[in-house]
């Protein structure tokens, strides 16, 4: 009895990831990890967490837009996620005269809600493992890999007809999970009639804009609030006024009870995109090549634009969303650099590699990691020439417009675009080998014989510009893009092995799939972080940093005279506004819930630090902290900013 009772302990401890927090897991498989998750404070069973026979919180959570997550506040569809997934339809609702990106907005009521054409959230029904109805019929070694991937497709298309046929709004799609070890499907029910609520202006729902984004401390009150809609049987329906508020089969409980450092805490949400199994070339090619090259490359783009923003009230607000889009990942590749070459994780996967080398011998997988790493000497020239690109001539706005790509005018200044295009084409002629470039650009180089000279031809013809595009679109997609695939592909085959025989080789250690925008739970803890020596950063922030932040002078500083004078009155000093906590999260996770050890909403996920963006490759404990919301800060804002207390009657409060 007592081996027994020391073999399960021993059986526990093993299972727990390497790293304390680490993982985004499957909720359909929660029950493997739920002991280890009370152990850490949770509360709920897995059922709480997800059951296909009772409501549970996977019911309360949605996938928001293309890629962020959402969750229900209300029995009357009411939904909360970030000022920034939001922001592109607050914007579209936005003119000179209801400027509700600078002022806010607030529904008084409901016909006030304002419709978002094109728009969905959409409810997780069930996921299921489904690998053996995927795979049916392939036999391993007596079939070849386009075998494979035509049976796998049959049987796919044939699931997802089968899971979509009541209609009702109704998506389902396979994924592939551990590089296609493993299938599992996915029953979402999308709606389509979301109406914004209210949002805060952005000087609160973007307060600190880029010079704070991926930082702590940080103060931005990153929220903005919808509405779902649906038919009189509260089904999916296109909008009409006919549609009435969504009733969900859950929906979250809000606690005010606030955070301490240590707190148990998990995010429900829809992370997008990691790498964590990745071989150490791949690793060795991001942080030595691809990241640097690319901040670089970014730099440039990024002074080009501040310089004429700088001068302009106008052309600031024609390139702030560029701008803003360019420095996000800028951004995030100096804290993955600098946190990889720390953590030395190409040196530590190169370790590891020998230690699986050695245990491969003379199995199936012998010589696998070689394989790989052969794959990519071969992949990353083209990888990094395919990247060039896309950082470089395929960022030219003048090019885009001469294709007849969709581009708004409105958001157009030439001189921005006239000197992006010296920096862009030199950047590319220079950081390129001519074998990567199309016949048509080594010629004109010539004809032109400066970048100068070209530049001016392609301003003042519209053909000249078009010409240029088209070749360098050709070649782009036809021989790199058809390259960087093939070769795709084969890592990929050769992943599938590496992810089979990684697990093998650890059989005690818990894998989680790597993220692909499917729901996930990740758990932790609210803890505060030490960015450099003698440095501890605290993990929550207060309105008392806002106001010392506060500078009329500085964009990204200046907050709405409101809240000084609210802050003036006093009493607010200790308002709580952001935390910090242990969550493995990614892009994608924006909007998610973050929840107390009894499923109650205390805050909403919006960013990481930057320190610990390395987490897409390699978890950091030290320094891997998700950035939330208070939830308290939201009510907060909405009472005193936006005079919509109102909303409050709907929602549920639990301390
Ligand atoms: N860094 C966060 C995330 O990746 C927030 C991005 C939006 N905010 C911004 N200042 N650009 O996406
Ligand atoms: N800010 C990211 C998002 O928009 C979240 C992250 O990368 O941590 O999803």
């Amino acid at each position: 009895m007592k081996r027994l009772l020391i073999s399960a302990a021993l059986l526990i401890a093993a299972i727990t990831p390497l790293k304390a927090d680490e993982g985004m897991w499957l909720p359909a498989l929660i029950s493997e990890r739920i002991s280890h998750m009370q152990s850490h404070g949770l509360r709920l069973s897995a059922e709480d967490i997800y059951s296909v026979n009772q409501a549970c919180l996977k019911d309360a959570v949605v996938l928001f837009g293309g890629g962020c997550t959402g969750e229900l506040v209300s029995a009357e569809g009411l939904l909360f996620t970030n000022h920034h997934c939001g922001y592109s339809y607050i914007q579209k609702h936005s003119s000179v005269e209801h400027d509700y990106l600078k002022d806010g907005f607030w529904a008084l009521s409901r016909t006030e809600e304002l419709p978002n054409p094109g728009l969905t959230v959409s409810f997780l029904e069930r996921m299921e493992d489904v690998t053996s109805i995927i795979l049916k019929g392939y036999k391993p070694g007596k079939m070849d890999e386009a075998q494979r991937v035509k049976i796998v497709k049959k049987n796919t298309e044939k699931l997802v007809k089968e899971a979509e046929k009541e209609g009702n709004g109704l998506k389902a799609s396979v994924e592939a999970l551990y590089y296609g070890n493993q299938y599992f499907l996915f029953v979402f029910r999308e709606y389509r009639d979301v109406r914004l609520v209210g949002a805060p202006p952005s000087s609160i729902g973007k307060f600190g804009g880029e010079t704070d984004n991926w930082m702590w401390p940080r103060h931005t009150g990153d929220f903005s609030i919808f509405r779902i809609y649906a038919d009189s049987n509260n089904m999916p329906a296109d909008y009409s006024e006919a549609n009435v508020p969504y009733t969900p089969k859950k929906f979250l409980k809000i606690s005010r009870a606030g955070v301490n450092e240590g707190d148990f805490t998990f995010v429900y949400g829809c992370p997008g995109s990691t790498q964590e199994y990745v071989h150490s070339a791949a690793v060795d090619y991001i942080a030595n090549v691809s990241d640097p090259e690319k901040i670089a490359l970014r730099t440039t783009r990024l002074g080009i634009m501040k310089k004429y923003m700088d001068g302009s009230q106008k052309v600031r607000i024609q390139y702030s969303s560029k701008y803003a889009g360019v420095a996000n990942a800028w951004k995030k590749w100096q804290g993955e650099e600098k946190g990889l070459k720390k953590m030395k994780t190409v040196e530590v996967k190169k370790e590891y590699e020998k230690r699986f080398s050695a245990w491969a011998k003379g199995t199936e997988y012998e010589g696998i990691t070689d394989n790989l790493a052969a794959i990519y000497e071969e992949r990353n020239s083209i990888y990094r020439a395919y990247e060039y690109y896309r950082e470089t001539v395929l960022t030219i706005e003048r090019l885009r417009i001469a294709s007849g790509k969709s581009f708004d005018m409105k958001d157009y200044y030439e001189p921005i675009d006239r000197e992006m295009f010296v920096a862009m084409m030199t950047a590319f002629d220079k950081g390129l080998e001519d074998s990567y470039k199309p016949d048509y650009f080594l010629q004109k180089r010539a004809q032109y014989g400066s970048m100068e000279a070209w530049r001016d031809a392609v301003f003042a013809s519209n053909e000249e510009a078009k010409a240029l595009s088209d070749a360098l679109e050709a070649y782009f997609n036809g021989p790199i893009l058809s390259k960087v695939r093939s070769l795709s592909e084969s890592l990929d085959l050769v992943y599938r092995d590496y992810m089979r025989a990684q697990m093998e080789f650890e059989p005690n250690k818990a894998f989680y799939p790597d993220a692909n925008l499917t729901l996930r739970v990740a758990y932790g803890h609210v803890e505060g972080y030490s960015p450099a020596d003698a440095i501890y950063y605290r993990p929550v922030s207060t309105l008392k940093g806002i106001i010392e932040k506060d500078n009329p002078d500085i964009f990204d500083y200046n907050i709405p005279q409101t809240l000084r004078d609210i802050y003036a009155r006093g009493g607010f000093e200790n308002q709580p506004v952001c935390f910090l906590a242990t969550n493995h999260t990614t892009g994608g996770n924006s909007g998610s819930p973050v929840l107390n050890a009894h499923g109650n909403l205390i805050g909403i996920n919006f960013d990481r630090v930057w320190e610990g963006t390395l987490s897409d490759l390699d978890f950091d404990p030290d320094v891997c902290r998700n950035i939330s919301l208070d939830v308290r800060y939201i009510l907060f804002i909405i009472k005193e900013i936006g005079h919509a207390a109102y909303l409050f009657d709907e929602m549920c409060f639990e301390d």
